[in-house]
């Protein structure tokens, strides 16, 4: 079976040395789902590591992409059932080619009601949400978003609130945000806007930041001593060094907690995470052909973008 697959073999830019390849598919390993992939979405967390940022992890040459979902076409007997069912092929291979091959035990079927656009990203940035909740909980708290407009905050600053934080406030860079915060609960603060933001800092409780960075400086030098700070991304490139009178600083990767997450609780964390998302605002999506990656590449590049870009297999 031939299989096209976006492709890297030197870390770099994802522009340049993201190539398509096509060869034949090595067979199927025994205990594991041959899956063909229908859509899969273009995040930071698919980016990131092309350009080499843990490249101390990965192997070269590699195929791309984190998170999408798929058909079933072929299983071990022991999940025949899922032949020709939905689910999501994680943990296993790149998600960014045609077929991909995960283990059958791993794999999450999609329930009927989900939308393949919604199911295809239902994995990095809701899992990440649910954990940081889990790890640092906002009950009682106020809560400070950076990159607010960024999926993975909308669905922490939603999720928040339903978990009974007191209030969330959400830094955005771009003017285009505002209203759609507004519309999911979280206030609107414009990135530019320092005071408010220093203002905002000191009277937080919990701040979850994705950018690091200067605006991360200036959050931590006004947040209380008592606060905590969870830093998830680094959008902005720029690592930040820490000072004896911040507050306590949190680094969270969704990595770290997948090995201690057994088959079982796997399964059953993506039973809560269905219903929470089908619940959530979340945003639209813009399709793009698989063949049409760079297109998709420069979409996900558009700063103040409201949609993410999904990459869809024909
Ligand atoms: N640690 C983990 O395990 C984990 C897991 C999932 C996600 N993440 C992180 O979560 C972050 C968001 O990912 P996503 O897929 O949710 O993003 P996304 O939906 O693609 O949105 C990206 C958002 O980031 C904003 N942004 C980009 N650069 C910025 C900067 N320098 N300063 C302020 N805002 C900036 C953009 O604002 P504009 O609209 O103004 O362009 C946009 O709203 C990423 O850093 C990703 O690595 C981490």
């Amino acid at each position: 079976m031939e299989n096209t697959a976006l492709c890297y073999r030197q870390f770099g830019e994802p522009e340049t040395v993201l190539r398509r390849e096509t060869a034949i598919k090595a067979p199927l390993q025994p205990g594991y789902l041959r899956v063909q992939m229908l859509m899969a979405p273009v995040n930071a967390s698919d980016l990131i590591p092309i350009t080499g940022a843990y490249r101390h992890r990965i192997t070269l040459p590699a195929v791309a992409g984190y998170e999408g979902v798929g058909r079933v076409i072929a299983a071990p007997d022991s999940a025949a059932a899922l032949i020709g069912k939905r689910v999501l092929p994680l943990r296993g291979e790149g998600n960014w080619q045609q077929y991909v091959d995960c283990p059958a035990t791993l794999a999450i079927p999609v329930p009927d009601t989900i939308p393949d656009s919604l199911a295809a990203r239902a994995f990095i940035n809701p899992l990440a949400a649910w954990l940081m909740l889990s790890l640092y909980p906002p009950q009682g708290k106020r809560v400070l978003l950076t990159a607010a407009g960024s999926d993975c905050a909308i669905l922490l600053g939603q999720w928040a609130l339903r978990q009974g934080a007191t209030e969330v406030y959400g830094i955005h860079r771009s003017a285009v945000h505002a209203d759609r915060l507004r519309a999911m609960g979280i206030i609107p603060v414009a990135q530019h806007e320092l005071d408010s933001v220093r203002a905002l800092a000191a009277a937080s409780d919990i701040v979850y930041d994705a950018t690091g960075g200067e605006l991360a400086l200036a959050i931590l030098g006004a947040m209380d001593k008592s606060a905590a700070f969870i830093c998830y991304g680094l959008l902005s490139g720029q690592p930040f060094a820490l000072q004896r009178h911040f507050p306590s600083v949190h680094w969270f990767h969704i990595r770290n907690y997948l090995d201690a997450l057994a088959p079982e609780a796997w399964q059953a964390t993506f039973r809560d995470i269905w219903s929470w998302l089908i619940a959530s605002h979340y945003s639209d999506t813009t399709l793009l052909p698989f063949t049409d990656w760079q297109s998709a590449l420069a979409h996900y590049r558009q700063a103040g973008r409201t949609r993410k870009p999904v990459l869809e297999f024909g």
